[in-house]
């Protein structure tokens, strides 16, 4: 009888919550914008050769890597950061290796760590602020330890690593994989992509999901030393980024301005948002992403219901460790604030929201 390996036997599915989703959508992230109109624009002028040709990473990676100021050979251009996720677990782990994810985090790490038969060790962020917890990371190091996963800024918390504390990680663990997801790299414009070219143990990625509208289309990709990446090259498919989302993503690079425009859009949303949590007196974390984490207390079911009964969707995290009672909301455009924000009050009173802040979860 057919039967799949014990691992994925093991495997927790995992489904995100995508149908209905109608209404503003602030749950996923996503830019709520729309993509780049250069991207766009070179979509429409796909034809039927481009979409008869297997796909040439090459050019396009190179491209990439010019903007960065890195080698071609230091980019691998993914099927989305989740594919670079799924890389290194598959050229690094053997079943009985360890992996240390800091939660609460993106749900992917453990997914794919948990495919190759390895223990995922969870580090809970530190309590109250949700700050980086290097001492209890540095503390379930050992032998075994061989990928190590975080995101900076973090998905839900917002909040970011400092350098002392990577180093101090790619120092303790030589023989391990450090992931440094800069997923929201964009809406922090601070990087440690050049503690690469030092650390041959380090990972970057990064994602055109996000500040750049590309979802869809899956593409970002992992920056390291370009020996250590040749191994992770050899496991990914030749083919792994479609040719649409390459020729797509060579024009969307060249539209610096409208980055710029989505990100302070951003920048001055998450502000107002932040305020208005202030205001109201509900406890959030202080985000350097596009999204804010609060804690809306016993009313979170509720409160999401409420927030989708008036067209606008955000995500419930109360499942996430340490996140009881938290939901997170992603930043939208100037004008989709006012929407938001006009929600938000609205169902507040409604559900009689409000309270004290709390120590740990403020500024
Ligand atoms: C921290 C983090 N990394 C990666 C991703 C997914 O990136 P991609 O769409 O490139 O797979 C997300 C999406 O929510 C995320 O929050």
């Amino acid at each position: 009888m057919l039967k799949a390996r014990d691992a994925v036997i093991a495997m927790k599915e995992y489904h995100p919550p995508l149908a209905g989703r109608q209404g503003l959508r602030l749950d996923f992230n996503e830019n709520t914008s729309g993509c780049s109109p250069k991207g766009l624009a070179r979509l429409r002028n796909i034809n039927a050769d481009d979409l008869a040709r297997y796909p040439e990473r090459a050019p396009v990676e190179a491209m990439v890597a010019a903007k960065l100021g890195l080698t071609p050979e230091q980019v691998l251009l993914t099927n989305g950061v989740d594919e670079a996720i799924h890389l290194l677990s598959e050229t690094y782990l053997e079943p009985d290796d360890e992996a240390i994810v800091v939660v609460p985090t993106f749900g992917m790490y453990e997914v794919f760590v948990q495919q190759t038969g390895s223990r995922v060790i969870f580090v809970q962020a530190n309590a109250g602020d949700f700050s980086f917890p290097i001492a209890a990371v540095l503390a379930a190091i050992t032998p075994s330890t061989k990928f190590i996963a975080f995101a900076s800024p973090n998905n839900p918390t917002g909040g970011v690593i400092k350098l002392d504390d990577l180093l101090a990680i790619l120092v303790a663990a030589p023989q391990a994989a450090v992931l440094l997801d800069e997923a929201y790299f964009d809406f922090h414009g601070e990087t440690f992509l050049p503690e690469i070219e030092q650390n041959a143990n380090l990972f970057i990625a990064r994602t055109f999901s996000k500040a750049y509208g590309l979802a869809a289309f899956r593409t970002g990709f992992l920056a390291a030393d370009a020996t250590t990446l040749k191994m992770v090259r050899k496991v990914a498919s030749p083919y792994n980024v479609n040719g649409v989302s390459l020729a797509c993503l060579e024009s969307a690079l060249d539209d610096k301005d409208y980055v710029a425009d989505y990100v302070q859009q951003i920048l001055g949303g998450r502000a107002l948002l932040e305020k208005e949590f202030e205001s109201l007196g509900i406890p959030f974390w202080p985000s350097c992403a596009n999204f804010v984490l609060c804690r809306i207390g016993e009313a979170h079911k509720e409160f999401v219901t409420a927030m989708r009964e008036r067209g606008v969707l955000v995500r419930d995290r109360d499942s996430d460790p340490g996140c009881s009672g938290c939901v997170r909301i992603t930043i939208g455009t100037t004008e989709q604030m006012e929407t938001l924000l006009s929600a938000f009050r609205d169902v507040c009173s409604t559900l009689q929201i409000s309270g004290p802040l709390r120590a740990g979860a403020s500024r």
